[in-house]
């Protein structure tokens, strides 16, 4: 009985080390097959709760994958709200990008491992990590010799595109309409026709506007570097002046949101912090936030897009002084960051919740909803889903995988 006991305890202690080093974070920078490869791996590891997806491909051909992760992949459940976290838009900002791969490995490895908060997190919230919107520029970045990187090469799209600058100028529009009278939210509607069709938009750009226009995300964040600060809208100001702060009607909202990231990085939040560069002007810069237009003015912008497109609310994270820094340190903006990332997705159970229905309880769905003091509407749901191609399921067998790696 006693040996019986021992051998027991042995089996256990020998499947606890495999889970665990299966599930161990190795932190340094993935190429594009790689970056597809631990996404497969974190799938492998955590079938129920995951899915890989791609919105669309790059200018060279390479896929925009996301992996998302919730309850039920794949689809989206009435009352449980859509987040997502976009990487690598400049593709030699390459910190955020592997953070996300070792965020989806980190939330993978805790949920198998029983925690509760992360379980919480994972069942009541839809997930979509999308590490590189730009892996075209990410490879050319990387494709540079010596650990020291240029400060640009990289950064825009293969066609040149700087993608931070390549949406719809929305803000335009809703400064014209707060003189004059108009619409104060879903700005895109009915122009989807226009954006298709319009040549300057990067297939990168249009991808991601398809995404924000076919899942109703209600919050995100768009990982950079260069900085170390989260910015919230307005990124333009009104006037076209260079410094400006341009609050949107909902500044008291991301300012509690960019905290809500900024308090959990010790770094980010450090009063003390000296510039990243002796000159920076960082006085827009208080407790590790910052309005994005006070900071310096960004027409086109990502963010902004999403604020004034969709029901979605974006900060902009700005993670490290160096955009390409060696590989050594990147499991300390791990360390740094990891509270933060996860905080952050938090805040998505926020505020208030719930349906819009007729008297006979039938959901009413494009509903506006305008909330006294803020002139930014949001809108219901709907409940329309686009089929996302290239989606090996969660019964994929080991066939499968190898197709699609
Ligand atoms: C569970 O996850 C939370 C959020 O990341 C973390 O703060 C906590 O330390 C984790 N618990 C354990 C036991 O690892
Ligand atoms: C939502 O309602 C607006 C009018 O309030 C309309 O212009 C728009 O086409 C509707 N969108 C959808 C997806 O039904
Ligand atoms: C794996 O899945 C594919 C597609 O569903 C199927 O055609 C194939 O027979 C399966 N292979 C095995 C070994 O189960
Ligand atoms: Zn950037």
């Amino acid at each position: 009985m006693k040996a019986f006991l021992l051998l027991f305890g042995a089996a256990v202690v020998a499947l606890t080390r495999a889970a665990a080093s299966d599930g161990e974070i190795s932190f340094e920078y993935h190429r594009y097959d790689e970056l597809r490869k631990a996404l497969v791996s974190v799938w492998l590891q955590c079938p129920t709760v995951t899915r890989i997806y791609t919105t669309g491909e790059s200018f060279e051909g390479r896929e925009l994958l996301v992996l998302e992760m919730t309850d039920n992949p794949g689809t989206h459940e009435p009352g449980e709200p859509e987040f997502k976290y976009i990487a690598n838009m400049h593709g030699n900002e390459a910190v955020g990008r592997e953070l996300l791969i070792y965020l989806a490995q980190y939330l993978c490895n805790q949920y198998q491992q029983g925690n509760e908060t992360i379980i919480d997190l994972i069942h009541n919230t839809r997930i979509h990590l999308m590490p590189s919107m730009n892996p075209d520029g990410f490879e050319k970045a990387a494709s540079q010799p010596g650990e020291i990187k240029d400060w640009f090469v990289g950064r825009s799209n293969a066609q040149g595109i700087d993608l931070n600058r390549n949406f719809p100028d929305l803000d335009r529009i809703v400064y014209i309409n707060e003189r004059e009278g108009g619409a104060n939210h879903h700005l895109l509607q009915n122009m989807k026709k226009a954006v298709d069709e319009n040549p300057k938009l990067a297939p990168e750009t249009k991808a991601v506007i398809h995404w924000i226009m076919d899942i109703p995300f209600v919050l995100s964040a768009n990982l950079h570097g260069g900085d170390v600060v989260a910015n919230y809208p307005y990124d333009e100001t009104r006037t076209g002046s260079t410094h400006e702060y341009s609050a949107s009607p909902d500044d008291v909202t991301f300012k509690s949101l960019a905290k809500a990231y900024s308090m959990y990085n010790p770094v980010m939040s450090d009063p003390q912090r000296p510039p990243c560069r002796k000159n920076d002007d960082d006085s827009s810069f208080k407790d590790g936030i910052t309005n994005g237009g006070a900071w310096y003015s960004v027409p086109g912008g990502m963010q902004d897009f999403n604020y004034l497109s969709s029901n979605c609310f974006e900060i902009t994270l700005e993670l490290s002084c160096d955009k390409f820094p060696s590989e050594d340190t990147l499991k300390t903006y791990w360390e740094q960051n990891r509270n933060s990332l996860v905080n952050y997705i938090e805040q998505v159970h926020r505020g208030v919740k719930g349906f819009v229905r007729d008297l006979q309880g039938n959901p009413i769905s494009n509903a506006t909803i305008s909330v006294e003091g803020i002139d930014h509407d949001i809108t219901s749901g709907i409940t329309i889903q686009r089929k996302i191609p290239i989606t090996p399921d969660t019964t994929a067998n080991s066939t499968m995988v190898s197709a699609f790696l």
